[in-house]
C-alpha cells in the first residue's frame, strides 16, 4: 500500500566522529530522494550535533539526539539536558532505545519522564518500545508492548501524542541481521495502534508516527513500509554509510503515494 508520508531517521549510536558525520551528511546530501511526504533525520553523538546541524543548513535533513535528560539541569554527570539540546538548536532526540534499556539502567519510568520533559521543551521524542527474545519466545510481546506504552506514555495529553514519535524495535532484530517478517511488524504495529486509540482515541492514534526499526536495510525497507501501520524507520548499521542509506531512502520514497 502506499503512504501519504514517512519518517526514516538515522540512529549513528557510538559511531562517527565530527568529521566523520560531516562527510557522511555531505555525500548524503548529493544522493537523497526529493519526495514530498519524507522526513528524514540523522542522530549522531552530542559531540557532533553542532556539525551535523552545520553540515545540513539548507537541506531537508534533520539532526538528532540519542537522548536527553528529564532534569532542567544537576548533578546528573554525562547526561545533557532539553535546555542545552534547544540551545544547540536540536529539536529531534531518541528517547529509551533498548540499548539505553539494557546497558543504562533506563527504564519505563525514566523513559516517560524524558518524553514529557522534551515535549515541555518543544523538542520531539522518538520514543522507543520492543520486546527481546525472550519475551517474545515466552508469548510476552503483546503483554510488554502494552506495559511499555502504558507507562511510558503515561500522562501524556493527545496533543503531545500526536507530537510524539514511537519507535517499535523488537531487541531480538537490533545489530543482528535478523528482521522482523513484514507481517511480523505491521502485527505489533497494529497491536500499538490499538493500544494508542485505547490510551488516547482513534483521532490521535491515526496521527502518531510508529517506526520499525530492527535490521532495516536496502533491500527490506520498501516491504516494510508498504505496511498499513508502518510509518518510516529507526535505521542503525544501514545508516552508516552515506551511499548505502541514501539507497535505503530511495527504496522507502518508492512506497510514497
Ligand atoms: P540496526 O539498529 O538497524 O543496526 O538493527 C536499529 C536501532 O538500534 O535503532
Amino acid at each position: 500500500m502506499s503512504k501519504p508520508r514517512l519518517f526514516i531517521a538515522g540512529n549513528w549510536k557510538m559511531n562517527k566522529t565530527s568529521s566523520e558525520a560531516v562527510a557522511a551528511i555531505a555525500e548524503l546530501r548529493k544522493d537523497l530522494p526529493n519526495k514530498p511526504g519524507l522526513e528524514i533525520a540523522v542522530c549522531p553523538s552530542f559531540l557532533a550535533l553542532g556539525a551535523a546541524l552545520e553540515a545540513v543548513k539548507g537541506s531537508v535533513i534533520q539532526v538528532g539526539s540519542q537522548n536527553v535528560h528529564f532534569a532542567e539541569s544537576g548533578a546528573f554527570t554525562g547526561e545533557v539536558s532539553c535546555g542545552q539540546l534547544k540551545d544547540a538548536g536540536i529539536s529531534l532526540a531518541i528517547i529509551g532505545h533498548s540499548e539505553r534499556r539494557q546497558f543504562f539502567g533506563e527504564t519505563d519510568d525514566t523513559v516517560n519522564k524524558r518524553t514529557h520533559a522534551a515535549l515541555k521543551a518543544g523538542i520531539r521524542p522518538i520514543t522507543c518500545i520492543g520486546e527481546t527474545l525472550a519475551e517474545r519466545q515466552g508469548g510476552q510481546t503483546e503483554a510488554v508492548l502494552e506495559r511499555q506504552l502504558s507507562l511510558g506514555l503515561a500522562g501524556l495529553t493527545p496533543e503531545q501524542m500526536e507530537k510524539t514519535v514511537l519507535a517499535y524495535e523488537p531487541v531480538w532484530a537490533i545489530g543482528t541481521g535478523v528482521t522482523a517478517s513484514p507481517q511480523q511488524a505491521q502485527e505489533a504495529h497494529a497491536f500499538i495502534r490499538a493500544k494508542l486509540t485505547q490510551l488516547f482515541g482513534a483521532a490521535t492514534a491515526g496521527k502518531v508516527l510508529i517506526q520499525y526499526g530492527g535490521s532495516v536495510k536496502p533491500d527490506n525497507v520498501a516491504e516494510l513500509m508498504s505496511q498499513k501501520d508502518i510509518d518510516g524507520a529507526l535505521v542503525g548499521g544501514a545508516s552508516l554509510k552515506a551511499a548505502e542509506f541514501a539507497t535505503l531512502l530511495r527504496n522507502a520514497a518508492c512506497v510514497l503515494s
